[in-house]
C-alpha cells in the first residue's frame, strides 16, 4: 500500500516520517515543488531506517506526480504557513490557488484515492477539495479536529495534573481560534466527567488555551506548528489504512447532520478504510448547538472567499 504526502515543509515531513516509523504502508512518496527538496527530507529520512528500526521505503519528488500513483490515501500540506499575528483565515488567497491545482494533479494518477487535507485554512480547504475533485464526499476529510483535541486532552491533563492518555475529550467545529468548540462537558478523566476535578476558572482556562493553541506556538517557534500537526495527519492515515474504525473529530462535508448543510467542519465521525464511514450526532446542549451553529456560520462566510475567487 503506497501513501502520498504532497508538501515537504514541516508538517509534511512529519507527518511523512510518522507513517513510516509506525509503518502503516509499504511506500511513503514526499513530493513538493521545490526543487530537492523532498528528495533531500526523504533520503534523510530513509538513514534513519536502521536506527529506529522502520522498513518503510520513503521516496521523495520535485512536483513529479507520476510517482504517486496508486496512492490510497493522500496527505495535502502545501501551502504557506501561519506568521506570528496571521490568522489560518489570512492564508486563503494564497493557499486556495495551491491546494486546488494538488488536488487535481493527485486526481489524474490516483482517482479513487482518499484525501487527508492540512493545509489552513483547513476547513475551507477541505471544502474546497470536496466541491472540485468529484471524489465521493466520504473520502475527503480534513485533519483539524484531531489536532485540536489533541491539545484539548493535554491542557486538560495539565490542569488535572494526570496523564493526557487517562484524558477523552473532542473538540468539534471551526479549525479556527475563534470557531473551534472544545466540549468540557463531554469530557472525561477516565469515565469520571473532568468538570468534577476542575474549578469553572480551570475550566475556561482549558478551553481558552486550547481554542488558541496554535497561535500559541506560532508565537513561540515564529511559524505554524509542526509535531503534532505532522502526528495528527499519520493518526488519520492510520485509522484509514489499518481501518480502525476510530472515532475522532475531523472535518467533513456535512449534508444536514448537526442541522447543516454544504460546509465542511469538524464533527465526531468513524475512520476506516473507506474514509469517514459514520458521522456520530453527539447530544449537544442548547449552548453547544449555538456554538456550532456560529463556527459554522463564520466557516460559511470563509468558503464565499471561494465563490468570489471563482474556485468553487
Ligand atoms: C495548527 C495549524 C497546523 O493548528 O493549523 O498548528
Amino acid at each position: 500500500m503506497k501513501v502520498t504526502v504532497v508538501g515537504a515543509g514541516a508538517v509534511g515531513a512529519t507527518c511523512a516520517e510518522n507513517i513510516a516509523r509506525k509503518q502503516l504502508v509499504e511506500e511513503v512518496v514526499l513530493l513538493d515543488i521545490k526543487e530537492g527538496l523532498a528528495e533531500g527530507k526523504a533520503m534523510d529520512m530513509m538513514q534513519c531506517a536502521t536506527l529506529t528500526g522502520f522498513d518503510t521505503k520513503i521516496i521523495g519528488s520535485s512536483n513529479d506526480y507520476a510517482a504517486t500513483a496508486d496512492s490510497s490515501v493522500v496527505v495535502i500540506t502545501s501551502g504557506i504557513p501561519r506568521k506570528p499575528g496571521m490568522t489560518r483565515e489570512d492564508l486563503i488567497g494564497t493557499n486556495a490557488g495551491i491546494v486546488k491545482t494538488v488536488t487535481e494533479n493527485i486526481l489524474k494518477y490516483s482517482p479513487n484515492t482518499i484525501l487527508v487535507v492540512i493545509s489552513n485554512p483547513m476547513d475551507t480547504m477541505t471544502y474546497l477539495s470536496a466541491k472540485s475533485s468529484g471524489l465521493p464526499k466520504e473520502r475527503i476529510i480534513g485533519m483539524g479536529g484531531i489536532l485540536d483535541s489533541s491539545r484539548f486532552k493535554f491542557r486538560l491533563s495539565e490542569a488535572i495534573g494526570c496523564s493526557p492518555n487517562d484524558v477523552q475529550g473532542m473538540v468539534i467545529g471551526g479549525h479556527g481560534d475563534t470557531t473551534m468548540i472544545p466540549l468540557i462537558q463531554h469530557a472525561t478523566y477516565n469515565s469520571s466527567p473532568v468538570t468534577n476535578y476542575l474549578t469553572p476558572e480551570q475550566q475556561a482556562y482549558v478551553v481558552q488555551e486550547t481554542m488558541v493553541g496554535g497561535a500559541t506556538l506560532t508565537k513561540l517557534i515564529g511559524t505554524s506548528a509542526w509535531y503534532a500537526p505532522g502526528a495528527a495527519g499519520a493518526f488519520l492515515v492510520e485509522s484509514i489504512v489499518r481501518d480502525q474504525k476510530k472515532l475522532f473529530s475531523s472535518c467533513v462535508y456535512l449534508d444536514g447532520e448537526y442541522g447543516q448543510s454544504d460546509i465542511c467542519i469538524g464533527v465526531p465521525v468513524v475512520v476506516g478504510k473507506n474514509g469517514w464511514e459514520k458521522i456520530i450526532e453527539f447530544d449537544l446542549s442548547a449552548d453547544e448547538k449555538e456554538k456550532f451553529n456560529a463556527s459554522a456560520e463564520a466557516v460559511r462566510k470563509m468558503n464565499s472567499v471561494l465563490v468570489d475567487m471563482k474556485m468553487v
